[in-house]
């Protein structure tokens, strides 16, 4: 049975319920929402409302049909960036960022539609504000930056971006990836326009799922035309919010999966798993800091990290120590460069990467010392 530590990429295994949830939704629900009106289509329109709800509460979102169900985080971002930036447009970026920030914005950039500006985090993973407001400039329509980084585990100060942003009128996009069902997020609170999220990570949804929160003053295009299933009279987009940004047949199976991920996480709580996640990573840091050749990335406050730790070996490679802990004890970590080649270029660990560990809800201490092992026995020569 693989010890399973990649839950910043994809969580695994999902609560039971959410299982259950998705065969229940598949054998009696699975009509198309909305469209035809008969019962399954209401029943199955009925959880997509409910989802909405759950969303608006946990993200503290100003109206529930703000929140756009998509195919995955980086469907929500294009959705946001394609939406909303046009020609000479400046926006400002980070270093730490995932590709899916990373390349939308150069693509753009390169074809001459927007200007951009990338701030270095320090060398403990963190975005200063001030670095923020000092890229600024009369063309910032926006900026866009992660919740947390993806490689380093660090959290940003999101609340002091975003009032920078507000009080200067600028579009505050975040990527909350690696927080959402993690950390409180308060869109309202933190002063934030468009949040973009996987339905697959932190929510525990299956894969294929995601949501992008817009605020109701932002003023945005729908980068997906088509069927709504509402109104087929007008011969574009219809304006009615959610359906306005939604065309085509929702995600409903996937969405069943994650509206039941939701309420996992409101019954068994959100601190309990955040605490049970940094728990494990700190425990994991203490014992490969006693490893000879092992380096760890990152600040070490644990109170501004989430449960995703980074290292590298003098020995071996990042590749190779990813493959032959998968192929001799069966422990599923992520090696590479993560989808952030810029975070890995500031580490130094450009571009052989290093061995993510993230551990989820289901993780114990005994897996952790198992993957200690197994890495002091691989990386010592
Ligand atoms: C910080 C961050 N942003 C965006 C994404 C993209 O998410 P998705 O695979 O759901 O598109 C990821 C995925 O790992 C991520 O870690």
């Amino acid at each position: 049975m693989t010890i399973y530590l990649d839950n910043a990429a994809t969580s695994f295994p999902k609560p039971e319920s959410v299982y259950r949830a998705m065969d229940e939704f598949a054998r009696t629900k699975m009509a198309n929402p909305g469209r035809s009106g008969h019962t399954m289509a209401l029943a199955s329109e009925a959880l997509l409302d409910d989802g909405r709800h759950r969303l608006n509460q946990m993200f503290r979102g100003k109206s529930p049909d703000r929140f756009i169900f998509t195919l995955n985080c980086t469907d929500s971002l294009n959705m946001a960036f394609k939406g909303t930036l046009q020609p000479g447009d400046h926006v400002i970026t980070s270093d730490i960022e995932h590709n899916s920030i990373n390349r939308p914005l150069r693509a753009l950039e390169l074809a001459g539609v927007i200007t951009l500006t990338r701030v270095n985090a320090d060398s403990g993973g963190t975005i200063d504000p001030e670095d923020i407001r000092k890229a600024l400039t009369s063309q910032t329509k926006m900026v866009a930056i992660t919740h947390a980084s993806n490689v380093l585990g660090t959290v940003q100060p999101v609340a002091d971006v975003g009032r920078i942003c507000r009080e200067n009128n600028v579009l505050f996009l975040v990527d909350a990836a690696q927080t959402a069902g993690v950390l409180p997020v308060d869109v309202q609170a933190m002063k934030i326009d468009l949040l973009a999220f996987p339905g697959h990570k932190g929510l525990f949804g299956p894969t294929g799922t995601g949501v992008l929160y817009v605020e109701p003053n932002v003023k945005i295009k729908a980068w997906r035309e088509g069927g709504t299933g509402g109104d087929s009279t007008t011969e574009t987009q219809p304006q009615v919010w959610p359906y306005f940004l939604e065309g085509g047949t929702p995600n409903t199976l996937g969405i069943s999966g994650m509206i039941a991920g939701i309420k996992w996480i409101e019954e068994y709580g959100m601190k309990k798993i955040y605490d049970h996640e940094i728990e494990l990573t700190q425990y994991l840091w203490s014992k490969l800091e006693s490893i000879p050749g092992i380096h760890i990335l990152g600040h070490r406050d644990f109170t501004r990290r989430v449960g995703t730790l980074s290292f590298f070996s003098e020995n071996v490679p990042a590749p190779d120590l990813g493959v032959s802990l998968d192929a001799s004890v069966q422990i599923a970590t992520r090696p590479g460069l993560h989808c952030a080649p810029f975070a890995h270029r500031a580490s130094h660990t450009f571009p052989v990467g290093t061995i993510r560990v993230s551990p989820g809800p289901f993780n114990t201490k005994e897996q952790i010392d198992l993957l200690v092992e197994a890495v002091e026995g691989i990386t010592s020569i």
